[in-house]
């Protein structure tokens, strides 16, 4: 039977560094020989784009938290069962830019949906799949909002600082109880530090 691959996904607020750590990991993972699955959620596949468009239009304003928090489990659920899911049984590793801890941090920690009720909606989006590790980049707010809206908001950015602030504040309780899948990464300094710290927490897991 051939090995099952590994799923690691990356967390932080908007502006963290997400996107441009999840490229140096790709590359990173791939020198050392592993088939490398980039996704990034809301998206990933032709449905999920679609919501994905729905959810950051600004043109959503009226959006409700509770139709925000299906859109995105939506999203996610035909995520897992059509890319996830068959390219973990092949034995790639899979990065995804984001995934239910967010659900958790922004719908939870930033919307205030109760907790109870987004980690139900978690079981159901992720289809039952819970990540192998989790790496949160985490970055001083000010920072971090600055940096992401520089080129313009999306409909979660335009929600402001304070919203970014409970963000933040749950993905650090997230850590605290989740201690062996969840790993803080301090996302601050040179680019390749914050990757060589990266890669020092997913170290463990390639036996
Ligand atoms: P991105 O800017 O990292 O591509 O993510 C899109 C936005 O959607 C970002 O502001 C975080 C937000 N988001 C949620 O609010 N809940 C979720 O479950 C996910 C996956 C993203």
């Amino acid at each position: 039977m051939r090995e099952r691959g590994v799923f690691i996904t990356l967390e932080g607020a908007d502006g963290c560094g997400k996107s441009t750590q999840a490229a140096l990991l790709v590359d990173a993972l791939v020198a050392r020989g592993r088939e490398v699955v980039r996704l990034r959620e809301p998206g990933g596949t032709p449905i999920s784009e679609k919501v994905r468009a729905l959810l950051l239009d600004p043109a959503n304003a009226e959006m409700v938290p509770e139709c925000e928090l299906l859109l995105y489990e939506a999203s996610r659920a035909q995520l897992v069962r059509k890319v996830i899911e068959p390219a973990l049984e092949r034995g790639a590793v899979v990065l995804c830019d984001r995934y239910y801890d967010s659900t958790y941090a922004y719908q939870a920690g930033g919307r205030g949906l109760d907790e109870a009720l987004v980690r139900m909606a978690n079981a159901l989006g992720g289809c039952g799949l819970a990540p192998d590790r989790t790496l949160v980049l985490d970055l001083d707010p000010r920072t971090a909002y600055a940096r992401a809206t520089s080129g313009g908001t999306d409909r979660m950015e335009a929600e402001g600082l304070a919203f970014q602030e409970r963000v933040r504040a749950a993905y650090l309780r997230l850590a605290r109880e989740e201690p062996a899948r969840v790993r803080l990464t301090d996302a601050s300094g040179e680019k390749d530090e914050v990757t060589a710290r990266l890669l020092d927490a997913l170290r463990d897991l390639w036996g």
